[in-house]
């Protein structure tokens, strides 16, 4: 908890504009009767130094860290967490009363919260998962699937050399299986997530053979605009459980929350009905 009477928290990126976290926060800012804000800063690369050393100064303690800011924050923080340097990223920053910066990355665990949250009786020791995608949002479900104590990971990606590097990241679980071959692989396994930005709204459909679901298999989309996309609804109506994307924003912000503002808030449908209307 802070000293600070009018604790300011925000998100930097750039653009900023699109961000649901001002709206999120605020929303159980006021839900709690907090004092406080949070803010969108829009801050470009040449500016994020300076701008981190200024914040808290400024009454800040501290800000989250989007696009396209995630790794290079990374250098600037003075402490980073052992699953953010794991991870490669950071998504949130807090800054210590001296003025230091501590970075973490809260995404995975906001991956895992949403899923046992949305399909409480899914265990993910039961069998394989397949992770659809390699990039930055990859890096963080896997690793938080590989905590969570999955077994194995079968890893497909367009691109298939950023898989391999995954796997030379996380180790010996993950099976890298080529992009066209991804199908093959989802009927043995348990849990299916896709962190690519296929599906998602502007973006390419996504194409990838679902006839091998088994029902009962949990399927994740970290796309959340639209929330029921065509994976989600294809594999609802072959019998298995979903769990849309938006939790996995909001689960990823309530440690943040708790250590700028002091209590944990809450993830129900009254906190996404906030972020939606
Ligand atoms: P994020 O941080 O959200 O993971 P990213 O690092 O840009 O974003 O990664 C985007 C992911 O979506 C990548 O796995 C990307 O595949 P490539 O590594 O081959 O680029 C995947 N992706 C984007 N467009 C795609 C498409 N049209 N077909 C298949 N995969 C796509």
């Amino acid at each position: 908890m802070t000293d600070h009477a009018f604790p300011l928290a925000g998100v930097i990126g750039y653009p900023i504009g699109h961000s649901k976290s001002p709206r999120l926060h605020r929303y159980w800012l006021g839900r709690y009767g907090i004092a406080g804000d949070y803010v969108p800063l829009p801050v470009s690369d040449d500016n994020l130094r300076h701008v981190l050393h200024t914040l808290p100064r400024m009454g800040f303690v501290g800000v989250n860290i989007t696009i396209p800011h995630k790794v290079t924050v990374m250098s600037i923080a003075d402490q980073v967490t052992d699953r953010a340097t794991l991870i490669g990223a950071a998504n949130t920053l807090i800054f210590g009363s001296d003025g230091r910066i501590y970075a973490d990355n809260t995404d995975g665990y906001g991956f895992i919260a949403n899923l046992k949250q949305g399909a409480p009786d899914w265990d993910p020791s039961l069998g394989p998962a397949t992770v659809l995608g390699a990039g930055g949002a990859a890096r963080a479900v896997i690793s938080s699937l590989i905590d969570a104590g999955v077994p194995h990971i079968f890893l497909s990606n367009r691109t298939r050399p950023k898989a391999e590097t995954l796997k030379q990241d996380f180790g010996s679980r993950i099976e890298v299986v080529d992009w066209v071959k991804a199908g093959n692989v989802i009927e043995d396994s348990t849990t299916l997530v896709n962190t690519t930005s296929l599906g998602m709204q502007g973006a390419a459909e996504f194409r990838v053979p679902l006839d091998g679901l088994r029902p009962g298999t949990l399927v994740t989309d970290l796309v959340y605009a639209p929330l029921r996309t065509k994976l989600l609804e294809t594999a609802e109506a072959m019998g298995c459980q979903t769990v849309d994307g938006l939790g996995m924003l909001l689960h990823q912000a309530v440690p943040a929350f708790e250590r700028w503002f002091g209590r944990r808030p809450e993830v129900d449908d009254a906190t996404r009905n906030a972020i939606l209307s």
